[in-house]
């Protein structure tokens, strides 16, 4: 049996100015007619077949988002949730050790699908096909990843070196686990073609994670152990205690698990995820995915255009047009305008970091 966890706590300031604190990107309808988390927990639920059971979804978001999540999730009418609420974000390994922790309540261990809620998947048929075998490999104790096979030096990912040869459920040995390496390293890695993107998405047993996280971090699992202890429950939503999880140091999954993993005692395999995978962090990768007019235009809203190339716009308010421009990204909102270099898309965060310290 296994229950799908989505974290969905970040902010997802590369999409300002449509993504903001109070409505952040895994929240707004970017492709198709439902928003990225919503399409994040379908995935998952697809895995629902003869031999898997799928449990209770749990969804871990801070505070603040809590009516927008249950908003979506009602949408979904025959998904059956539980959300649990952060008072402040502490990254997601405290994330998912809430969840863990819930999972586990009635002294159950079920295996855990984790799940980011930013990201895209054209082929569902094969995303599922990739769980199924993930989950037979976590069955036996395994930390599972799934991998994807990297196009360019992405510094905003993990990477995953791995063994070639396959085992029973088409799982790799991981022989080491980078998150976040700089260009050239990433270049490297690239080249080489030893290693896999990590996608962010997780299989393992709770009681795994549990262990591994008080093995390698034991004072971010005791921390979130004593917050969860404190917690407020009603029927929609799971509260661990304000203060003490202030208290809990910040850290990712990544970090936190996976880079120790290798070399462990804990069995780490990645399966790989062949199925159109996109995580839409910046502006350029929702133009990537996005259907295209015959001149490489993504256009939304009110918008006219002549001799434009690849451009990106989203215009939510206003009448926006474009003459001779290439390359271009325009985001239109009532309170906040974006023009930027479609090759310069990572770099919208500053003017958010900036935008918030003169707040
Ligand atoms: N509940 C909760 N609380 N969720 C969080 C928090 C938090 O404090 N922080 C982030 N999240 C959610 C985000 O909303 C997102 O859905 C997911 O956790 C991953 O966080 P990101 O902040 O988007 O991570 P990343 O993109 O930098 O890196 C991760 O994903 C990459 C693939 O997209 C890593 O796992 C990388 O290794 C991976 O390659
Ligand atoms: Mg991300």
């Amino acid at each position: 049996n296994i229950t799908p966890i989505i974290l969905c706590g970040g902010s997802g300031t590369r999409l300002w100015p449509l993504s903001r604190a109070g409505f952040p990107k895994q929240f707004l309808v970017l492709s198709g007619t439902n928003s990225l988390f919503q399409q994040a927990i379908e995935r998952v639920n697809g895995l629902a077949g003869s031999d898997i059971k799928v449990g209770e979804t749990l969804v871990v978001t801070n505070e603040e988002h809590r009516f927008l999540a249950l908003d979506q999730l009602r949408e979904l009418k025959s998904v059956d949730a539980r959300l649990l609420l952060e008072p402040v974000g502490r990254n997601t390994a405290p994330a998912l050790t809430l969840a863990a922790l819930q999972a586990t309540a009635n002294g159950e261990d079920p295996i855990l699908v984790v799940t980011p809620a930013d990201q895209t998947v054209i082929d569902s048929q094969a995303f599922t096909a990739a769980l199924q075998d993930s989950v037979r490999t976590a069955a036996s104790g395994a930390i599972v990843i799934l991998g994807i096979t990297p196009d360019r030096p992405e510094t905003g990912y993990g990477y995953i070196k791995h063994k070639s040869e396959p085992g029973q459920h088409g799982e790799h040995a991981v022989v080491q686990f980078v998150e976040k390496p700089d260009l050239v390293t990433a270049q490297g890695y690239v080249d080489s073609g030893e290693y896999a993107w990590n996608s962010g998405i997780f299989v393992l047993k709770a009681s795994v994670w549990l262990k591994a996280l008080r093995h390698f971090c034991p004072d971010i699992a005791a921390a979130t152990e004593k917050a969860w202890e404190g917690k407020a429950a009603d029927t929609a939503f799971v509260r661990p205690d304000k203060t003490m999880f202030a208290q809990i140091p910040g850290e990712s999954i990544d970090y936190a698990v996976m880079e120790q993993c290798p070399g462990s005692a804990f069995p780490i395999r990645m399966v790989s995820l062949a199925a159109g995978w996109n995580d839409l962090g910046a502006w350029d990768a929702v133009w990537n995915v996005s259907p295209k007019d015959g001149a490489g235009n993504t256009h939304l809203g009110d918008v006219l255009a002549t001799d434009s190339r690849n451009t990106l716009v989203h215009a939510t308010s206003r009448l926006v047009s474009l003459v001779g421009v290439d390359n271009l990204v325009v985001i239109e909102t009532p309170d906040a305008v974006l023009v930027a270099d479609k090759s310069r898309c990572q770099d919208v965060k500053h003017i958010v970091t900036e935008l918030n310290q003169q707040q």
